[in-house]
């Protein structure tokens, strides 16, 4: 087996990931709890009494959770049975195997950051699931839903940019065309700023004219492989039979304002006949606060379908069309919310990565993401992106990601030491962002 640095940790004291395990994470649980206290009475109207001593339940399970973590007490098994709980409790397991420490037991910050991470949203979904008749209850929809409502402007803007756009596609040169396209992924990654978790839930909505903004925001795209994504996409298109299709899959991030960019992104493929059909995975827990779960996909579509503005409702319209007609296509493996590295999926989800392979494009957006596909480690800047993939090759793959943790790959000498010296918050503060791509050139 190829040799790979160290994971990332809370050991390292004033890391990122020290600081998002010491504060970041009590926050979002602190947050969380707030969410449950206040939807008591709505509990109460919808299950009368055993609502009410659900919602206690889930929150007392919630505050034990907190102590755990504040108190860096070993890591727990799960206990509830779900889909996933058994490997869940062997990946502990490993983990443990893995510490060389007396008493063997993961904890908060000795463990990897991006198990101890996912372990907190899946513990947080434990404590929901183990609290009926509210089991349904997912705890972060209030603050997704509000990151869309506020972002509303900009979503017209985009709907309508889309609209006109398509009017006259029919018009347009190959360059005009890769033009539209370079825009289209550009709104996509910046799109990915609006992440809830990075802010504790509050604040990160798009209130700006992203369209307007794209030429001020160039400088900070630190590597940019679009041009392997057009070739690659106009080439599918110049060489596909009829009848035949060209696949593009987006493992999707944030709901709100970012899954608006990245289904305005799949109407162009599929109006650009860039692609015929695109798939997207979702995730099937709550996770990591704003992540798209299949009833934010459904839900979004329809608030664009019922929004009050033309070209908004002709955007609802047609996505809705799309998903009825089979060429967006939703899909979730419990893979997705599991704690581990991409490269492990062939073992852990051979089905999921048997499906991947038929993409002919995979675009991975946001920075968990790009977390998992690099493990999550300490690699240095220069080590090419398809080592740290480390073994993880579906079919050609692109990340759409701004940076908002200390890893990043793939740079040219100097380029990450140089950044370091001058803005140390370079990689964790969502200004800069990357189109990484792997595959075929
Ligand atoms: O909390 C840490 C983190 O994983 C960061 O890496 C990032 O800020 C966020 O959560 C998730 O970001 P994204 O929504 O872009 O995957
Ligand atoms: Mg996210």
């Amino acid at each position: 087996m190829a040799v790979v640095p160290a994971s990332l940790s809370g050991q390292d004291v004033g890391s990122f990931a020290y600081l998002t395990i010491k504060d970041r994470i009590p926050q979002i649980l602190t947050k969380v709890i707030d969410t449950l206290h206040r939807h008591k009475s709505e509990f109460f109207e919808k299950h009368g009494e055993e609502g009410v001593e659900a919602e206690k339940k889930a929150i007392s399970l919630l505050s034990k959770l907190r102590n755990e973590l504040q108190t860096d007490k070993p890591i727990i098994p799960l206990v509830e049975k779900f889909v996933d709980t058994d490997i869940w409790n062997q990946y502990l397991e490993y983990q443990q195997s893995l510490l060389n420490e007396s008493d063997g037991k993961s904890r908060w910050f000795y463990s990897p950051w991006l198990f101890v991470e996912c372990y907190m949203y899946r513990r947080i979904h434990e404590a929901i699931i183990q609290s009926p008749p509210i089991d349904y209850f997912d705890v972060f929809k209030e603050s997704k839903e509000q990151n869309f409502y506020e972002s509303q402007e900009s979503v017209i803007a985009l709907c309508t940019h889309l609209q006109q756009l398509i009017k006259t596609i029919e018009d347009l040169n190959e360059n005009q065309l890769k033009d539209e396209f370079f825009k289209l992924l550009q709104i996509s990654l910046w799109g990915n700023k609006c992440d809830l978790s990075l802010s504790g839930g509050e604040n990160s909505s798009q209130k700006t004219d992203v369209l307007n903004s794209l030429e001020d925001l160039k400088p900070f795209i630190l590597l940019n492989d679009m041009e392997h994504l057009w070739s690659l996409l106009s080439n599918c298109k110049k060489t596909r039979e009829k009848a035949s299709v060209t696949r593009v899959y987006i493992v999707l991030d944030n709901s709100g304002f970012e899954l608006v960019t990245d289904l305005i992104l799949a109407n162009f493929l599929l109006s650009s006949e860039l692609a015929t059909e695109v798939h997207f995975y979702g995730k099937t827990i709550p996770w990591f606060v704003s992540d798209t779960t299949i009833h934010d996909f459904n839900w979004l579509i329809e608030q664009v379908k019922h929004g009050n503005h033309k070209w908004m409702s002709k955007c609802g319209a047609d996505w809705e069309e799309y998903v009825e007609m089979g060429k967006w296509v939703y899909h979730d493996h419990i893979f997705w919310t599991l704690p581990h590295e991409y490269c492990a999926m062939p073992q852990v989800a051979p089905d999921l990565y048997a499906e991947l392979q038929k993409a002919h494009l995979i675009l991975f957006k946001g920075d968990l993401n790009y977390r998992k596909l690099t493990g999550d480690r300490k690699w240095e800047f220069s080590v090419p992106f398809h080592q740290a993939l480390n073994g993880f090759h579906p079919a050609p793959l692109c990340t759409i990601r701004t940076l908002k943790a200390e890893i990043q790959v793939g740079l040219k000498p100097g380029q990450g030491e140089q950044l370091m010296a001058s803005e140390p918050c370079w990689w964790t503060s969502g200004k800069y962002g990357i189109f990484q791509y792997d595959g075929p050139l």
